[in-house]
């Protein structure tokens, strides 16, 4: 054996966690057989990006800083060059941007800009979770970085069911019951209403109410992930987000910028205006505390890259529903595609069914047999299709027969060729996976 220096063991126990492992193991997956149509990455369609953009941005919002904000040559140069303010410099825009698509009202200070939804979700976690009784709820299948985040801060994750609503609420008012039986303190419930990833399942309004009454109720936060929510796949009417129906301070808002406009600005933000008692007596939002947080974490979000994101708003009047009509087209065209694609191949009484999201990039079939890395190895090896194992979505390790498409990253024509490919591995009954190449 080489000689070490350190023993895994040793370290974090996340570092060793299956969860922190996943989306390596994904994308080295990926790398290893690049001609593999891949209906595997949620990125965005990459034939939108254009860097000639990048430069009008940047001028854009320093236009903006001079003109609309006042600012001096020099304090425009300082803003875009300099460290800054540990909350974020384009908040107001974002508070902008919030009224114009989502009719939310919020109080710019209550908004940390982060790099990439990540980092608000770890800010958040860290935050709340402040002593071993404390426990999260989130809705299986589960968003792999809430997991990992989760890990990393030593906080358990209790999955809550989801099912075709979106949410089992019976499922989570007996989850918090046991919890709090254990002696444990139930801290918060991780949702995504819109389109959610891995699932594709949205909640309806009355849904969204009824887990807000219960989230009242219970004395629970909800922290809201809602990265996919501009992208219908039929029409262009959108549900209210759970903070837009939040009238008593219950959700935390997490954003990303990674699918409306660039990923790799590493962007996102979060919403967070609960009211906290400080030990000194004052009172302030929950995004100070997260703040504090943030400046031992990364400091500051890049200015460089806030400003492209602010340019980008400032470019479409603040909203992005108006910047993303020809991604949401084609996430839309790409969704249908998939659906018919899949109707077409496996028919309505096979042993194949698949849900039909209302939007967003995924979708999940299931398939008469166990969907494992192993079989993903030899499904990109030998018939080069990939996606995603959905047992990567649920924390537990138990063997999972389903699997996780995404529509985003790819063209119709790409995604013929993956379902053909991905019918063969079906037909050939591929049901017992084979150790790993
Ligand atoms: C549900 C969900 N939340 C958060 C993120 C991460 O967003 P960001 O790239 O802004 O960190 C993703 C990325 O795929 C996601 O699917």
């Amino acid at each position: 054996m080489e000689p070490v220096d350190l023993t895994v063991d040793s370290l974090h126990a996340a570092v060793d966690d299956p969860a922190l492992n996943s989306m390596n193991f994904l994308n080295e997956v990926a790398q290893h057989y690049p001609d593999a149509v891949s209906l595997a990455a949620g990125r965005p369609y990459e034939e939108f990006f254009d860097s000639a953009v990048l430069h009008r941005y940047l001028d854009t919002f320093r236009r903006h800083l001079a003109d609309d904000l006042g600012l001096s040559p020099d304090q425009v140069d300082r803003t875009l060059l300099q460290y800054g303010r540990t909350k974020g410099i384009v908040h107001h825009l974002i508070a902008r941007n919030l009224a114009v698509d989502e009719q939310l009202a919020v109080d710019p200070e209550t908004i940390v800009v982060t790099v990439g939804c990540q980092e608000a979700m770890f800010l958040v976690l860290r935050a709340l979770r402040a002593g071993p009784q404390d426990v999260l709820f989130a809705v299986a299948p589960t968003y792999v970085g809430l997991t990992g985040a989760a890990r990393l801060v030593d906080l358990p994750v209790r999955p809550v069911a989801g099912g075709p609503a979106g949410i089992d609420l019976t499922d989570l008012r007996e989850q918090l019951r046991r919890a709090r039986a254990e002696g444990l303190r139930p801290r918060a419930c991780y949702v995504m209403p819109d389109f959610a990833n891995p699932s594709g399942v949205s909640m309806d309004p009355a849904q969204r109410r009824r887990l807000l009454d219960l989230a009242v109720d219970e004395d629970l936060l909800l922290i809201e992930d809602n990265p996919y929510g501009l992208f219908p796949a039929t029409g262009t009417e959108r549900r209210p987000t759970l903070k837009a129906l939040d009238t008593h301070r219950r959700v935390v808002y997490l954003g990303s910028f990674a699918k409306t406009v660039l990923p790799g600005a590493r962007v996102g933000y979060v919403v967070a205006d609960q009211r906290v008692a400080g030990s000194d007596g004052t009172v302030g939002p929950l995004a100070d505390q997260l703040a504090k947080i943030k400046s031992m974490v990364t400091v500051n979000t890049s200015p460089i890259a806030q400003a492209v994101i602010g340019g980008a708003l400032l470019a479409h009047d603040c909203s992005l529903v108006a910047a993303n009509v020809r991604e949401r087209a084609a996430y839309a065209r790409n969704l249908r595609h998939l659906i018919d694609g899949l109707a077409r191949r496996f028919g309505p009484d096979g042993p194949v069914r698949w849900n039909v999201p209302a939007g967003g990039f995924f979708v999940v079939v299931t398939v008469p047999f166990n969907v494992d890395d192993a079989l993903l190895h030899r499904s990109a090896r030998e018939y080069g299709v990939l996606w995603t194992p959905m047992a990567h979505f649920y924390d537990d390790g138990t063997p999972v027969n389903a699997l996780r498409l995404s529509v985003s990253a790819v063209t119709p024509a790409q995604i013929d060729v993956g379902l053909d490919r991905l019918a063969a591995l079906v037909a050939d009954g591929l049901a017992v996976s084979t150790a790993p190449a």
